[in-house]
């Protein structure tokens, strides 16, 4: 595995394998690498010839208040991880690289990033859209994968690649859970071991509102209701939202109908904001 923190020999490196003919996949991420992380770097070396690795901790998308400093970060144990889970290139770019003195340009999507995530934290998603814009330039990827963990996060991107007419394929890969059920997250190491145990309620919230689908019901004010009691039990801090939308779109949506609707929440855990979601078929010929 190759190591490039220069943005202008990323770029010749890139156009040299687009001239082989190379198809070339990007990853990118914000390192404290995990197996949510690894599988979207083993599913980019199905894809792809060359996977590009991106590890940046992108200061535009964190507000003012929120953990940019704290936000864990172990680049020795990364780049071990990365060569091994088969990326060819890791690009680490630093800050002062990415955002000169002088920066002011932003990628923004309208509706979708003022919502949900984009509501409770308004400058993060222009964060997200203008960064990944810049490594999109900068690894000239034929493919991106991106995690289904960050539902808004992939819908956005995928308005984005469809608005600015870019030519790169979306891949959104599923969740990667641990043994009990919680989404991983470079995050979850901020839980005590308490809340550690208290924040298997999104999963578990999930999975009942799954089920309870299955048996035909059909009111997201019962689902949500249900939910919320699961999470108050598991000693929740708060509930930011618990959202029903579609799949696609990220709107959401007044009634539940197939073929299938996603449910996203986000939910603290202590000072820890912890996100979840899942996408639930609904039959068709089930009664309410
Ligand atoms: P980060 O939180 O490091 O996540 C990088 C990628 O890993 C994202 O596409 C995310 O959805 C995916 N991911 C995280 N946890 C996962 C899990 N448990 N299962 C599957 N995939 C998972 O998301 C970002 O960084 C940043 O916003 C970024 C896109 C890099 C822009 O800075």
């Amino acid at each position: 595995m190759e190591i490039v923190r220069s943005i202008a020999d990323m770029q010749t490196r890139a156009e040299g394998l687009r001239r082989e003919g190379k198809s070339i996949g990007i990853v990118p991420t914000m390192g404290f690498l995990h197996d949510g992380h690894l599988s979207l770097i083993a599913r980019a070396r199905k894809e792809t010839n060359v996977v590009v690795t991106t590890l940046f901790v992108n200061p535009a998308q964190f507000g003012l208040n929120e953990d940019l400093e704290q936000y864990p970060r172990d680049p020795v144990r990364d780049e071990k991880l990365a060569a091994e889970a088969g990326t060819d290139i890791l690009f680490m770019p630093e800050t002062r690289d990415m955002y000169p003195e002088g920066y002011r340009t932003y990628v923004v999507t309208e509706e979708l990033a003022g919502i949900l995530e984009g509501k409770i934290r308004p400058t993060h998603f222009r964060g997200v859209t203008t960064v990944v814009m810049k490594l999109f330039q900068i690894v000239k990827p034929h493919t991106a994968v991106f995690g289904q963990k960050d539902a808004q996060q992939a819908a956005i991107i995928r308005q984005m690649i469809r608005d600015l007419n870019l030519d790169v394929r979306l891949i959104v890969a599923p969740i990667v859970r641990e043994a009990d059920g919680l989404a991983m997250s470079s995050r979850n190491i901020y839980l005590n071991p308490d809340e550690r145990k208290s924040a298997v309620a999104l999963w578990k919230s999930l999975r009942f509102a799954k089920d309870a689908i299955g048996r035909g019901e059909r009111s997201i004010v019962v689902l949500r209701s249900g939910m919320e009691v699961m999470l108050q039990e598991a000693r929740a801090s708060s509930i930011d939202y618990i959202a029903f939308v579609h799949p696609n779109t990220f709107r959401e949506i007044d009634e539940i109908g197939p073929p299938e609707v996603l449910i996203a929440l986000a939910v603290r855990f202590g000072r820890t904001r912890l996100l979840d979601n899942a996408i639930v078929s609904v039959p068709a010929e089930a009664t309410s």
